[in-house]
């Protein structure tokens, strides 16, 4: 018989009728020749009782009663594409259990070789848990309607270092080859962060809780570019309240990290293109910071109400940017994310799966790797800002306290923030249209519209198709740039576009956004001479937001579509499981497009 997925979650796990998950000591070996991870996991319930874990391809060797040698009897569901297998077993009267398994097809994982590193010296292994992919490589409840506390040991070869989302560093033990890297993390949180990397890893302080983990020829560079956080997070601190987890560490991955940031607790995980030199994509770990109130502390219930964590933080980051470093700052970051919201929001009409465009739909059978997209982001943010401004920056900061501290170490759905906020806020969701932004799929002409003089000065030049002067260009913020190319109408002329990259360097301009807008922008205007940096791009960058609309406005050009192919071949091994699914499918949609 095999466990159905509970409806309304990705999950095998029935809060009403299973013991419940508390506490997990997990010990992690991985073997880099191998590429397979090898783990013991013992599992502390709340009661004993039937369960049906979370599993995706992972090889379960024997599962015993903790203290005792008796072995327990499971059985491995039939395997979902999405969801996994279920692991079904009787926790016994003592609420332990001890699982033995590995695994080598990790959707959650990357394995890299050394030459996919900076250093280039030695591997690297990294796990990404959000949205359902702990269950690759630890068993669990693998839903964020649970929370638990853990204990880990990271069994590494001595010369790297095991890292984990973890408040307490309890040691590290050298014997023979290898090195045991023990973690506590004493909070509750949801599986889906339970988070780890290894590797030729080194590290510098900025204050006394944050400290930079790099490889070692990015250290000194990217302690620099994030030295602003100890402002920063006192920032956040005098908006959302104190900081709950002890640590706020950075850890810069290796180029193929597959997103921007990643918010695991005490350890946020960045991609080393914000390294640029100028200090402008500071604002992603402002926005990985935010999660520690939203996401971390308050949790969406279920993916169906992701918006709750990430329309939240790029409201909370909004706000942030705008503390530091000024309201024209933050208008910025709102213009980036309202056009990658435009671009999707248009995307879901066309595929006709306009439901997308909805904050909340259903997400039954649905991949959230496959959904993702800027509507939870920054619609949800809009919502909220929506909210904030009929009510009042002032009344508005009461409630976002309130509602962190009625909700911290809770998990949450759309509709207790409804049913909290009407109650916090009596009338506001009415006047703003709450249920249109939540549950229709256009925006509301409620948003509060987009006011900026630096955006007005890009305006000017972009949407005439015209080159900023010297004195001008050079004086505008990399965003603004960054908006400048996005903003240029396409096809472009070619003489133009020639003359515009050499005057500003653009083909090697050493910020990621500007040299990604840049690249996007030559490609759809159909550039041959482009071929080359696009190659390099493509090459160099793990990011989806990056590599996904390169790739398809190639793939969706009758002239580019075989260069495309042949990038992609080659670089495919470098990219996460999740990029490379991903991107496979961008292509199979822009054949359906060009047929
Ligand atoms: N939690 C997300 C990343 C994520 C979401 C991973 C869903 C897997 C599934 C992270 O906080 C995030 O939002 N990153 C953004 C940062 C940006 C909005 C500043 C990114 O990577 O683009
Ligand atoms: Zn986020």
């Amino acid at each position: 018989m095999t466990t159905a997925i509970l409806p309304g979650s990705h999950s095998f796990y029935r809060p009403d009728e299973h013991p419940t998950l508390q506490h997990l000591g997990i010990t992690l070996t991985p073997v880099f020749s191998a590429r397979t991870l090898i783990g013991t996991v013992v599992l502390t319930f709340d009661r004993p009782g039937k369960v049906s874990l979370d599993t995706r391809k992972l090889n379960i060797t024997s599962i015993i009663e903790h203290g005792t040698f008796t072995k327990i009897p499971f059985a491995l569901g039939e395997e979902d594409a999405i969801f996994g297998s279920s692991l079904d077993f009787e926790v016994p009267e003592n609420c332990r259990v001890v699982i033995d398994y590995d695994t080598k097809e990790a959707s959650g994982l990357q394995w890299l070789t050394p030459e996919q590193t900076s250093s280039k010296r030695h591997p690297f292994l990294f796990s990404q848990g959000e949205a359902i992919h702990a269950r690759s490589y630890v068993p669990c409840q693998d839903t964020p309607a649970v929370r638990v506390t853990y204990t880990a040991a990271l069994v590494v070869p001595k010369e790297l270092r095991g890292l984990m989302a973890a408040d307490t560093f309890v040691g590290r033990l050298v014997k023979d080859r290898e090195a045991y890297e023990q973690w506590e993390m004493s909070k509750p949180i949801a599986p889906y962060l339970i988070a780890f990397a290894v590797g030729d890893l080194v590290s510098k302080d900025i204050s006394d809780r944050t400290k930079v983990w790099a490889e070692p020829v990015m250290i000194e560079q990217a302690t620099i570019e994030f030295e602003d956080m100890p402002q920063i997070m006192s920032e956040a601190e005098k908006l959302f309240g104190q900081y709950q987890w002890g640590r706020f560490d950075i850890l810069v991955m290796p180029r193929s990290f597959p997103y921007g940031g990643m918010e695991n607790p005490t350890l946020t995980f960045v991609t080393p293109s914000l390294v640029t030199g100028d200090k402008s994509l500071v604002g992603v770990v402002a926005h990985e910071l935010a999660h520690a109130w939203t996401g971390n502390l308050v949790t969406n219930a279920t993916w169906s109400d992701f918006w709750l964590n990430e329309g939240w933080t790029e409201w909370a980051t909004f706000r942030i940017v705008e503390a530091v470093w000024g309201k024209e700052a933050a208008n910025l970051e709102r213009a980036i994310m309202a056009g990658e919201l435009k671009g999707d929001l248009q995307r879901f009409h066309e595929n006709g799966t306009p439901h997308y465009c909805q904050l909340h739909f259903n997400q039954d059978g649905i991949d959230p790797d496959d959904v993702f997209s800027r509507v939870p982001y920054k619609k949800g943010a809009d919502l909220l800002e929506s909210i904030e401004t009929y009510v009042g920056r002032e009344r508005f900061d009461l409630y976002v306290r309130s509602y962190i501290a009625t909700f911290g170490f809770k998990s949450i759905t759309t509709e207790k923030f409804l049913a909290f906020t009407s109650q916090e806020l009596p009338g506001a969701l009415e006047a703003v249209k709450a249920e249109e932004w939540i549950f229709g799929q256009n925006m509301p002409d409620t948003k509060v519209p987009l006011e900026s003089a630096w955006l007005d000065e890009v305006h000017q030049y972009a949407d005439k198709g015209l080159i900023p002067p010297v004195e001008v260009g050079t004086k505008w913020h990399p965003t603004q740039w960054a908006l400048y190319l996005e903003y240029f109408p396409r096809p472009a002329d070619e003489a133009v576009l020639l003359t515009l990259s050499k005057l500003y360097q653009l083909s090697a301009h050493p910020n990621t956004e500007i040299r990604y807008n840049w690249l996007l922008l030559g490609i759809q205007s159909g550039m041959n001479g482009l071929k080359q940096p696009v190659a390099n791009f493509l090459q160099s960058n793990g990011r989806m937001k990056y590599l996904k609309p390169l790739y398809k406005a190639l793939a969706t050009n009758p002239e580019f579509i075989a260069f495309a192919e042949e990038v992609f071949e080659k670089c495919k091994s470098g990219y996460h499981p999740v990029a490379q699914k991903s991107i496979q499918k961008t292509f199979e949609e822009a054949k359906k497009i060009a047929a």
